[in-house]
């Protein structure tokens, strides 16, 4: 049986690295892999934390990219790769532009594809945007489902989304089996000069497309005011190389007492950074998933979220991204102990660390 994994952004590298390594023990799979190259120095960073090397590298990352570039680059520069490998099924991840695109691609060679972390749903098709309509495309070419959670198996039972449907658990808790180490040293020389006894860290991440603009202002805004108030407190925010996320990033965070601007982290110095810090602030899906595991409260900052679980289970909190509702809600966090002592404790909905099993085991039975 021959394999290939397609993906293009780093939240999809750190949830299909851990498949490859487990697709790879299996001789009588031969697993491929081609990059899009959606992201460039944010992708060879969990390409390199992996130690995997890519066979096919699309390369098509722009500095001022748009949806339909991505889409029509990713579409073009694919279908030779789909052609020569005529592999027995393609794998994509999520819901990215990339994603979308290489499952269409695959349809259009009529390649079954395997569709890792469907069926997450917000119902919104504006939020976020595209990811909710790009998994919504791709859950419907899809011929295999790996859904993370009863949940999302339920969302795709709705859609009538029957066959093939498979719980396997998130592949980004198998991921900790290569990034997470005790006595961890950091890369980074910030990460390595704070002192964990003395100071809590709050862990901030932001990016969506929908919040830029204000509502990333307002997230800036409220971070500036948390500084301000709490001496004790070491904002570290690792900034996506997006520029119109630099740009407001920048503009109101840099130079301010207690927060660190910093580049992108590699996913080792990242998952080992979630396990020391206190809190987590962010907008991202992959934190949202990772935190609950470490205990660590995790505030989203965006008006829905497709990850209900870990909201049922007391460790995440919605609290939009109006610069008051931000502040506020981390500000409680921060000071009062035992509504801290709520939200952190420990679980595990998405995943007991064996989700690449599962897949490799459905993909070996087809
Ligand atoms: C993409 C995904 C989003 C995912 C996010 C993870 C789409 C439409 N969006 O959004 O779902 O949550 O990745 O981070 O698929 N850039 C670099 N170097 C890099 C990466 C990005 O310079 O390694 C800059 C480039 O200028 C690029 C810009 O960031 O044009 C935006 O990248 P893009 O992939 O279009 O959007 P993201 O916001 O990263
Ligand atoms: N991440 C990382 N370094 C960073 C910021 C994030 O390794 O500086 C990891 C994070 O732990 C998670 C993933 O990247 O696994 C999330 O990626 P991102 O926020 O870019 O995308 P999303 O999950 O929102 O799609």
């Amino acid at each position: 049986m021959k394999i290939l994994m397609v993906f293009g952004t780093r939240p999809e590298a750190i949830k299909m690295c851990p498949l490859a390594l487990e697709l790879r023990k299996h001789k009588e799979i031969e697993c491929k892999i081609c990059l899009t190259g959606q992201h460039r120095e944010m992708l060879r960073q969990v390409m390199e934390a992996f130690e995997i090397q890519e066979d096919y590298n699309l390369n098509i990352m722009r500095k001022s990219q748009t949806l339909t570039t991505i889409t029509t680059d990713v579409l073009e520069k694919l279908e030779p790769v789909l052609i020569e490998e005529k592999p027995d099924v393609v794998l994509v991840h999520g819901d990215t532009t990339t994603s979308f695109a290489a499952a269409l691609a695959s349809f259009y060679q009529q390649i079954p594809v395997g569709h890792v972390e469907a069926g997450l749903r917000t119902g919104n098709i504006y939020s976020p945007y595209p990811e909710e309509m790009n998994r919504l495309l791709t859950g419907r070419i899809a011929t295999y489902h790996f859904a993370p959670t009863e949940r999302n198996r339920s969302n795709l039972l709705s859609e009538n989304i029957e066959k093939n449907v498979y719980v396997t658990g998130n592949t980004v808790i198998d991921s900790f089996k290569t990034t997470v180490k005790e006595n961890y040293v950091f890369h980074n020389p910030v990460l390595c000069n704070i002192n964990y006894t003395d100071h809590r860290v709050v862990l901030v991440t932001a990016h969506r497309r929908e919040n830029l603009g204000l509502p990333l202002q307002n997230i800036c805004r409220a971070i500036k005011r948390l500084a301000e108030r709490h001496t004790d407190i070491e904002v570290i925010y690792p900034v996506h190389l997006n520029p119109a996320v630099r740009e407001t990033v920048y503009d109101i965070l840099d130079g301010v007492d207690r927060i660190k601007l910093i580049e992108p982290m590699d996913v080792l110095d990242m998952h080992n950074l979630i396990a020391r810090c206190n809190l987590v602030l962010t907008d991202s899906g992959g934190l949202q998933e990772e935190a609950p595991s470490f205990g660590k409260p995790v505030l989203v900052m965006r008006t829905e979220t497709e990850r209900p679980e870990a909201v049922d289970a007391g460790t995440v909190k919605v609290v939009g991204v109006k610069e008051e509702d931000i502040f506020s809600a981390a500000n409680l966090l921060l000071e009062n102990e035992g509504e801290y002592k709520l939200m952190a404790h420990a679980v595990n909905p998405y995943g007991d660390g064996h989700a690449c099993e599962r897949i490799v085991t459905v993909l070996q039975n087809q």
